[in-house]
């Protein structure tokens, strides 16, 4: 596996990929890898024949109160486990390489960074976007794979790769999950043993929507987001947001149809904000 760390080597090997009529992938990561992270390697690896990972942790999608100055670095056990999955290039650009002193440029996916994580975390959404698209420039993709886990991300890049017209296929890989159904972060590390027990509330939520909708057939957006606001509250986390939105355009439901998703974060103790999301209606 290649590790390149300069934007100008990156665009010359994919270059020189292309050239010879091979497909090429592009799986973005922040790091610190777990099994979701993987995943998506592995639906990359089927979808072309050629994969680039990136691994760079991006300043701009973080505010000022946020984890960026301690966002877990395990850069050794992350590049082993990229080459061991069969990525065939490792991007991992430092900061400077990215960001120019004169950097001023801002991608904005306006109407879909509004709601849902972007109301919580003002700017994250412009930080995402505009590194996406360094990302796609750099590394030319045919095929980019990104986690269903960060839902609303994935609806603004599919958004953003149209606005833009990149000829990249955007694909959405399920969301792994550990044995208990607590959806794999990179952030779940920081969660003490009460704390991952208390983690557990998004899943049920997850859960006993879906239960209900099985056993009663119709149920009231109301109810299940009340009932979703009342597992999460007994768990003793804190609801930063729960909606039911349409899978494409995360406009808020009016009633439950076959695409309609219900989504939350929540924040468990005092800073680790945990999100999940599911479609309602298998
Ligand atoms: P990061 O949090 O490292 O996530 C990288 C990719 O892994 C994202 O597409 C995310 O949705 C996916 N992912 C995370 N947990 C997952 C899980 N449990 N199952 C399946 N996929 C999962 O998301 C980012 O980084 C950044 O915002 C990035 C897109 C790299 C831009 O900086």
């Amino acid at each position: 596996m290649k590790i390149v760390r300069s934007s100008k080597e990156m665009y010359g090997l994919s270059g020189r990929w292309k050239k010879t009529g091979q497909i090429i992938s592009l799986v973005p990561t922040m790091g610190c890898l777990h099994e979701g992270h993987l995943s998506l390697i592995h639906n990359a690896r089927n979808a072309s024949d050629r994969v680039i990972v990136s691994l760079f942790v991006n300043p701009m999608q973080f505010s000022q109160n946020e984890d960026f100055d301690s966002y877990p670095n395990q850069f050794k056990r992350d590049s082993e486990l990229i080459e061991n999955s069969g990525a065939d290039a490792l991007f991992c650009p430092p900061v400077e390489e990215m960001y120019s002193e004169t950097f001023q440029t801002r991608i904005t996916v306006s109407k879909l960074s509004r709601g849902m994580c972007g109301k919580d975390r003002p700017g994250h959404f412009d930080g995402v976007a505009t590194v996406v698209t360094k990302l796609f420039n750099v590394t030319d993709p045919d095929v980019a794979v990104f986690g269903q886990k960060d839902f609303q991300q994935l609806v603004i890049i599919r958004q953003l790769a149209e606005d833009l017209s990149y000829n990249i296929k955007i694909i959405g890989a399920p969301i792994v999950r550990e044995k208990d159904g607590l959806a794999m972060s990179s952030r779940n590390i920081y969660l003490d043993p009460e704390g991952r027990k208390c983690a557990l509330c998004l899943y049920e939520a997850i859960q006993a929507s879906k239960n209900m909708l099985r056993t009663l057939g119709e149920v009231a957006v109301e109810t299940l987001l009340e009932n979703t606001k009342k597992i999460v509250g007994r768990a003793g986390a804190k609801l930063e947001y729960a909606v039911i939105v349409n899978e494409f355009t995360l406009v808020p439901d009016d009633y439950i149809n076959n695409h309609s998703i219900l989504a939350l974060a929540v924040k468990v103790g005092d800073s680790v904000r945990l999100i999940d999301n599911s479609k309602l209606i298998a």
